[in-house]
């Protein structure tokens, strides 16, 4: 038996779907712990590109039992939605287990989550106005509403009932409409009989196949950088990414936890607001973003792109626990004349090596970096360390010096076949 977690250790959109993908061939089990719609994960195989928001990665393998956990949000409607427009591509034979515990994102959610974020005027987070902040935030006030509530029509009745009481008041103080009680009770009985056949308890099924010997496979969402505990507070997700939050949102314990791979950028991105010491504009920051297709799998909007960033992922790797690195997205930094690596702050004169908690400290902090040569030859076809050009191995040599921490896997291209393999893990 193995198991591994799958962290994305920068703002998110690391490659994290490509990566469980492509190790999700050899899982038996992949589980989705945090997050919810927020999340875009696109796989390609045989020529064809699939986003994924709630869904877990393994859904395209029919041997691969697929758990929505008890630590995700889930929106009823989207996540019919997903699971309609797979049936349309011809994804029709899949195993799906959601957590009877996993938190139902209401429309209410949505609604406050946009009139939180105007509240905010200039100082919004960005968020993906899928309700996720809202719906964590009803989890902790215990008026959230769980998958397992919308099978039973009664309790159902009485948490929505309670949970409207609160939720239509703040409506109301921010000037929205009120939300009819029978209206979202009809809707959440219909969305609690489509999820019927996969509802249930899924700690128990996840205890089962660790006793049964069996490769599963943790899939994070978002990125270490946007966790709640240890991100850029406050401009991070409402939910930890990091191996550490796997148990509380599986019900699995944590001896059971082998490994985290961390996956990561050849460079940065960000979506949203918030400090991002080494953010590029002008023609490299476009060159990059065209080459790396980085606009939002959610919300369409272009991402912030910047230089690598070592303190950021020696944070990461420190928070998370992470044994080995995925190198993503290699191919994109091909044509660019100089590479630079950010290893230190400069914080009101002085040399920092770590991220300050306070974000009024970190938006004043300034790159230190290391300046390597870049390569032009195209490597979208390489497939062994060896064959890379020096320059490239140079730079991932870099990586693992001023991280610390191994890398396992070099991503070259979207495709499942464009994967460099350093050390087998799973
Ligand atoms: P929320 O998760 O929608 O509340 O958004 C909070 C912050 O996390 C915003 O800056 C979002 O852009 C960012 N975020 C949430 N999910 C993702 C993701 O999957 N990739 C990248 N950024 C994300």
């Amino acid at each position: 038996m193995s198991n591994l977690v799958v962290v994305g250790i920068q703002w998110g959109d690391e490659g994290k779907g490509k990566m469980t993908d492509y190790l999700g061939q050899k899982a038996d089990v992949v589980v989705r712990y945090q997050g919810g719609n927020n999340a875009g994960h696109t796989i390609t195989f045989g020529g064809n590109r699939y986003a994924l928001q709630s869904i877990p990665s393994g859904i395209f393998n029919p041997h691969i039992k697929n758990v929505m956990a008890n630590g995700m949000v889930i929106n009823p409607k989207a996540a019919l939605a997903e699971l309609d427009g797979l049936r349309a591509r011809g994804i029709n034979d899949f195993q799906l287990y959601v957590s009877d515990r996993a938190a139902v994102i209401m429309p209410y959610h949505i609604a406050l989550d946009g009139a939180y974020e105007q509240l905010k005027g200039g100082r919004q987070i960005g968020t993906t106005k899928k309700g996720i902040g809202p719906a964590y935030a009803d989890k902790y006030s215990r008026v959230g509403i769980r998958m397992g509530d919308l099978l039973d029509a009664d309790y159902f009745a009485s948490r929505l009932r309670d949970a409207l009481a609160q939720k239509n008041m703040e409506l109301r103080m921010l000037g929205l409409e009120e939300m009819d009680f029978d209206t979202l009770y009809r809707e959440g009985l219909a969305y609690g009989e489509a999820f019927r056949p996969y509802i249930c308890d899924t700690s128990i099924l996840l205890n089962e196949e660790v006793k049964a010997g069996r490769n599963i496979l943790f899939e994070g969402a978002q990125g270490v950088m946007l966790c709640i505990e240890n991100g850029t507070y406050p401009y991070v997700t409402s939910s930890s990414p990091t191996a550490a939050s796997v148990p509380l949102g599986t019900g699995l314990a944590p001896r059971y936890i082998d490994r985290a791979l961390g996956i990561c950028k050849a460079y940065t991105t960000r979506v949203g607001a918030g400090p991002f010491p080494t953010e590029l504009d002008g023609a490299l920051a476009d060159y990059i973003r065209e080459r790396g297709h980085e606009y939002g799998t959610v919300t369409g909007r272009p991402r912030r792109v910047g230089y690598l960033d070592a303190v950021a992922l020696r944070h990461a790797v420190r928070v998370s626990g992470i044994n080995y690195l995925s190198i993503m997205l290699f191919d994109v930094l091909t044509g660019v004349e100089t590479l630079k690596i950010c290893n230190a702050y400069e914080l009101d004169g002085k040399t920092i090596d770590y991220v300050p908690s306070t974000i009024s400290s970190y938006e004043r902090c300034r790159p230190i970096y290391v300046e390597l040569p870049g390569w032009t030859e195209d490597i979208t076809g390489v497939r062994s360390l060896d064959a890379l050009p020096e320059n490239a191995k140079a730079y991932l040599r870099k990586i693992e010096e001023l991280t610390g921490t191994e890398i396992a896997v070099v991503s070259v291209g979207p495709d499942r076949t464009q994967t460099i393999v350093v050390k087998e893990i799973f």
